[in-house]
């Protein structure tokens, strides 16, 4: 993308100075970013975005989610006392014929965010301290959307965590068997079935009305958090997977990505393990501030939800590997089947930490 196509989008958009440069920002795998710099010097930078529309495809409704959740967050934040003056809620630009996106020649979509300075996201999990902090800034966004009624939210992505679903998938996939896969994964489908009937047991009870539908942000991975300079964590970002669900999904994904010892398609599976050090801190920030408002039968599933969203991501990758390798981008023959064999290992290791793990969400409720 050239500097000029750049100068040229931002231009579409009200910012305040002159556009001094360009840069691509962060690391997620999702959208292009890119850090835009003004002058004068006092005046905000930005961060414009080149939305993913192969995964997003309704960017109107899409808009209209974040718009909704970011105007609810800030008037919300200026009732609360809670001590969380402190946090940044992300704010969409404005075009100059005053919509919220810019839709190019070319088919591109575009938004721009005001960017929150100083700031940095870390990719992985440094230490405790930081891992709290995350928690933190999760329940925040938990806590100041939990009176926004869910339903008003559009399914971006209908039945993402969908157990049911994602199980008759996987299930169709191997009596399909495109790629001829299936007899060299015999123990992972065991491994799948043999855990299946518990693994229904959030979808259960949301159907039957005992935890509640709410307001999550379905993407609570580490580099959506934003540190301040002290390291102290003072925004959320990445509010594309916005959309009505259940809490459990949040929590159990942020300990699924952040306390894992290992890397998400790591090839040694001596190294995948839960890391309770990280997921007692996270837990403890997170609870410090949703402890108050969350159901029993909510908390009561804390645990298992990290078990929970650990065996559905490796349940996707292991359908992807035996599907052909359609969704996930891969690098080399066989990563979907190492993605799903690290998931599997992590979830066995949290099955044999689970009373641990368990304790811990007790002791800070
Ligand atoms: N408003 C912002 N202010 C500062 N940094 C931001 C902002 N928005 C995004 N970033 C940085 O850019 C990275 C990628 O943005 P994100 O919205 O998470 O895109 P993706 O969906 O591709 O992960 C983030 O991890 C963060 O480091
Ligand atoms: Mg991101």
């Amino acid at each position: 993308m050239s500097v000029t196509n750049l100068i040229n989008i931002v231009s579409q958009f009200k910012i305040e100075g002159r556009f001094l440069s360009a840069a691509p920002i962060g690391s997620g795998h999702i959208n292009d970013s890119w850090l835009i710099t003004t002058e004068p010097s006092d005046v905000p930078d930005y961060v414009l975005q080149r939305i993913n529309h192969a995964i997003f495809r309704d960017v109107p409704e899409l808009t209209n989610n974040i718009l909704k959740v970011t105007r609810h967050l800030r008037q919300r934040l200026l009732c609360v006392d809670a001590g969380i003056p402190f946090f940044h809620i992300i704010q969409l630009i404005q075009t100059r014929t005053g919509n919220y996106f810019f839709h190019d020649t070319d088919g591109n979509y575009w938004r721009l965010y005001d960017h929150v300075r100083n700031t940095k996201s870390y990719d992985i999990v440094r230490n405790p301290a930081l891992a709290r902090e995350a928690g933190k800034a999760f329940g925040i966004f938990q806590y100041l959307t939990s009176d926004l009624d869910a339903t008003s939210l559009f399914e971006i992505l209908p039945d993402f965590h969908h157990i049911a679903a994602r199980l008759t998938a996987f299930r169709e996939t191997i009596r399909l068997n495109p790629a001829n896969r299936v007899s060299g994964v015999s123990d992972e489908i065991a491994f799948v079935e043999s855990r299946a009937d518990e693994m229904h047991s959030i979808l259960r009870l949301g159907e039957q009305g005992k935890i509640p539908l709410r307001v999550t942000h379905n993407d609570t991975k580490f580099n959506n958090v934003l540190f301040n300079t002290a390291d102290k964590a003072i925004a959320v970002v990445d509010l594309d997977t916005v959309m009505p669900g259940y809490i459990l999904y949040d929590f159990g994904d942020a300990i699924r990505t952040g306390a894992n010892t290992g890397a998400e398609d790591e090839a040694d599976l001596s190294k995948v393990n839960i890391d309770l050090s990280l997921f007692e801190a996270y837990a403890s920030g997170y609870l410090e501030i949703t402890d108050n408002f969350l159901e029993k039968s909510e908390i009561e599933y804390l645990a298992f939800s990290a078990k929970f969203m650990t065996y559905i991501i490796g349940l996707r990758f292991l359908t992807d590997y035996i599907d052909g390798d359609h969704y996930y981008k891969t690098m080399f023959q066989g990563h979907n089947l190492q993605r799903a064999r690290a998931q599997f290992k992590l979830l066995q290791s949290m099955e044999q930490h689970f009373r641990e793990m368990r304790e811990i969400i007790r002791i800070y409720t």
